[in-house]
C-alpha cells in the first residue's frame, strides 16, 4: 500500500478533554478508487480536502454508503478494532443495494491496521473513548444521467471521540410520528445509504421542537410495529424476555443490536426478535412487566431510554439512571472493547502499533 505521511501532524493543537463528537480528524486517511470494472492501488494520505466536479454523481443519484464503527485504547501499543469483518459485511450488502462495487476483506483490515499504527496517538486514551471510524463509498463518475455510476471514491477516516457518559447516563426521550416514515419493505432501509439520513432530519427536527431526542420509527405501513430509533437499535426488557423488532429489510442490522443479542443468549435470557407493536409496549408497561427500554448503537453503545410518547399518551420510565440490565449490558459490551475482558466471541480484532 502506498503510504504518504503527513510532514507536519495537528494532533498538538488537540484537546483530548474536550473532543466534539465528529468535529476533529487524525492526520491521515485512507483513499482508493473504483475504474473500469476494478478497485485501483490503494493509498494512505494526509486527512484533507478533494477535490471534484458539480456533475459527480453521487450528488444527483444518491449512491453513497457508509459505515460507523469504532478503535479503542487496549493498552500500550494495541489498538482494538470492534467487529470489523461485520461491518464491512454491512458496507458490502448496503453497496450490493445500491448496485455499488463491493469492497475486499483484505483491503479494508489492511487499510485500518495501516491507520492504527499511523494514528495511533489520536487513540485516546482514557475510558469512555475511542477513535470513530468512518469508511464511505461514492459515485465520482461526471456524467448526468440516472443510471449506476462507472466509478466510485472509498475512503476511511477516523476522529477521536469523547467518552459518550462523561456526565452520566441520561436517557433519551423518544416520540413517535403518524407524518413520517424512516423506510419501506424492499426500499433501502437495511442499507447504511446516505439518503435514509437525510430524509430523517425533518422528523427528528420537528420531534426535537417539541422536546424529544428522537424518533421512534414506526414501520411504515399500519404505524403500528416498532422499527428503530435514528441512529440506534431498541431494545425492550418485558418479565424475562429480551425483544427486539426483527429484520425485515427495514431496520438497520446494527453490529451492537447482533451483540447485545448474543450476550443475552449467552448469560441465559430468552430473547426474541419478532414485530413489537406499539400498543404491546404500552400495555407492558401498564400491567407491570415493561422493565427496560434502551437502544443500542456504535455512538453510545447502550443509551437508556426514558420516556416514549405516542398520539397524546406518555410512557415514563426511569428518566434519570440506566436499568440494571441496561448497565450489565452496557459493561459487558465496553469491558470486551477495551481489552478488559477476554474475547471469546471473535468481536475484538486487535492491532499491534509498537
Ligand atoms: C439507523 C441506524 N440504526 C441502528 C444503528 C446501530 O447500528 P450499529 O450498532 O452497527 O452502530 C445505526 C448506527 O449505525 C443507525 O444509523
Amino acid at each position: 500500500m502506498k503510504i504518504s505521511r503527513s510532514t507536519q501532524s495537528r494532533i498538538s493543537d488537540i484537546n483530548f478533554d474536550k473532543l466534539e463528537f465528529g468535529r476533529i480528524f487524525s492526520d491521515h486517511m485512507f483513499q482508493i478508487t473504483y475504474r473500469d470494472g476494478a478497485w485501483q492501488e490503494p493509498e494512505i494520505l494526509p486527512y484533507g480536502a478533494i477535490t471534484f466536479h458539480p456533475s459527480m454523481m453521487a450528488l444527483h443519484y444518491g449512491q453513497a454508503i457508509f459505515e460507523g464503527m469504532k478503535a479503542y485504547y487496549a493498552g500500550e501499543n494495541r489498538v482494538n478494532l470492534f467487529r470489523p469483518e461485520d461491518h464491512l459485511e454491512r458496507l458490502n450488502n448496503s453497496a450490493r443495494r445500491l448496485c455499488m462495487p463491493e469492497m475486499e476483506l483484505s483491503v479494508f483490515i489492511e487499510a485500518l491496521e495501516e491507520l492504527m499504527k499511523l494514528d495511533y496517538p489520536w487513540v485516546p486514551r482514557k475510558i469512555g473513548q475511542a477513535l470513530y471510524i468512518r469508511p464511505v463509498m461514492f459515485a465520482s463518475e461526471e456524467y448526468l444521467a440516472a443510471k449506476v455510476s462507472a466509478e466510485y471514491k472509498f475512503f476511511i477516516i477516523t476522529s477521536p471521540v469523547a467518552a459518550y457518559y462523561s456526565e452520566g447516563f441520561n436517557p433519551v426521550s423518544l416520540t413517535t410520528t403518524d407524518t413520517f416514515v424512516r423506510a419501506v419493505r424492499g426500499g433501502t432501509g437495511e442499507a447504511k445509504a446516505a439518503g435514509n439520513y437525510g430524509g430523517s432530519f425533518l422528523p427528528a427536527q420537528e420531534a426535537g421542537k417539541k422536546g424529544f431526542t428522537q424518533v421512534l420509527w414506526l414501520d411504515a405501513l399500519e404505524l403500528k410495529y416498532v422499527e428503530e430509533v435514528g441512529t440506534m437499535n431498541i431494545f425492550f426488557l418485558i418479565g424475562d424476555k429480551l425483544i427486539t423488532p426483527k429484520l425485515e429489510g427495514t431496520v438497520l442490522p446494527g453490529i451492537t443490536r447482533r451483540s447485545v443479542l448474543s450476550l443475552a443468549r449467552n448469560w441465559g435470557l430468552e430473547t426474541e426478535e419478532r414485530k413489537i407493536s406499539i400498543d404491546e409496549v404500552f400495555d407492558s408497561a401498564e400491567s407491570g412487566t415493561l422493565r427496560e427500554v434502551f437502544g443500542a448503537g456504535t455512538a453510545a453503545v447502550i443509551s437508556p431510554v426514558g420516556r416514549i410518547h405516542h398520539r397524546g399518551k406518555e410512557l415514563a420510565l426511569d428518566t434519570q439512571n440506566i436499568g440494571p440490565f441496561a448497565m450489565k449490558m452496557f459493561e459487558a459490551i465496553t469491558s470486551l472493547q477495551y481489552g478488559k475482558t477476554e474475547d471469546t466471541y471473535g468481536w475484538i480484532h486487535p492491532v499491534d502499533v509498537g
